[in-house]
């Protein structure tokens, strides 16, 4: 099996049971994948249940007094992100009649989209395939192929995504995606990465080199 198909397994088996993911909602999905932006798990998972709940639709949030929108945000951080969400909110209700964009091409043009959250919207709401690349699957595969080109470099991040596209699940886009991010999550981690237990250590380059815990490289902006 390729590392894809590791990792779904993996990730079948020992996924957190995380409320966004019982969802193909394209609005639940933006909701929660701006929350957590900059912020993990534990901490925005509080704060998308309260969206979630007080703005149910988009209609719902598009509707909001920004002063709300911001206040259920305080304790977030980066408040631009809660403005952008307004005025995508607003649009989405104006222009697409309430109806959250699925398709990446649409949702790259949204405010406060860039080229993950509409890679993770897209394959996540409709399986349109679409690979994501965030700070997990950078980490997993800098560490897996053995790559010690700067992530943040123009070379890198080009790199990086073609790789991603070709390590896809094309079939299985929304759950390679999960599986890629919650195993760099829990098992390939910046510090302490539990390969006694990685189901792809026989493949992995950095466990044959001893080094993840040089990989991945970022160069200091
Ligand atoms: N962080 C960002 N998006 C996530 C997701 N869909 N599941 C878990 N953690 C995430």
């Amino acid at each position: 099996m390729n590392i894809s198909g590791e990792l779904i397994s993996w990730y079948e088996g020992n996924k957190r049971d995380l409320p966004w993911r019982s969802t193909t909602d394209a609005y639940i999905i933006w909701l929660s994948e701006i929350i957590l932006q900059q912020t993990r798990v534990e901490q925005g998972m509080p704060y998308f249940y309260r969206f979630a709940e007080k703005y149910p639709t988009v209609k719902h949030f598009a509707a909001a007094p920004e002063d709300d929108i911001l206040k259920l945000w305080q304790g977030l951080g980066y408040y631009s992100r809660g403005r952008n969400m307004l005025k995508t909110a607003q649009l989405v209700q104006a222009q697409y009649n309430g109806q959250f964009p699925t398709a990446y091409e649409q949702l790259i043009t949204l405010k406060g989209i860039g080229e993950y959250t509409a890679a993770a919207i897209s394959s996540f709401s409709a399986n349109e395939a679409r690979a994501v690349v965030d700070g997990n699957v950078y980490r997993v595969l800098a560490r897996y192929f053995g790559i010690d080109e700067p992530i943040n470099s123009p070379k890198g991040k080009k790199l990086f995504q073609q790789l991603a596209d070709e390590v896809l699940d094309n079939q299985r886009p929304a759950l390679h995606n999960q599986a890629m991010m919650e195993f760099g999550a829990m098992l390939c981690k910046p510090k302490n990465p539990a390969c006694g237990i990685c189901p792809v250590r026989l493949g992995c380059a950095a466990f044959k080199t001893n080094a993840t815990m040089y990989l991945p490289v970022k160069l200091k902006t």
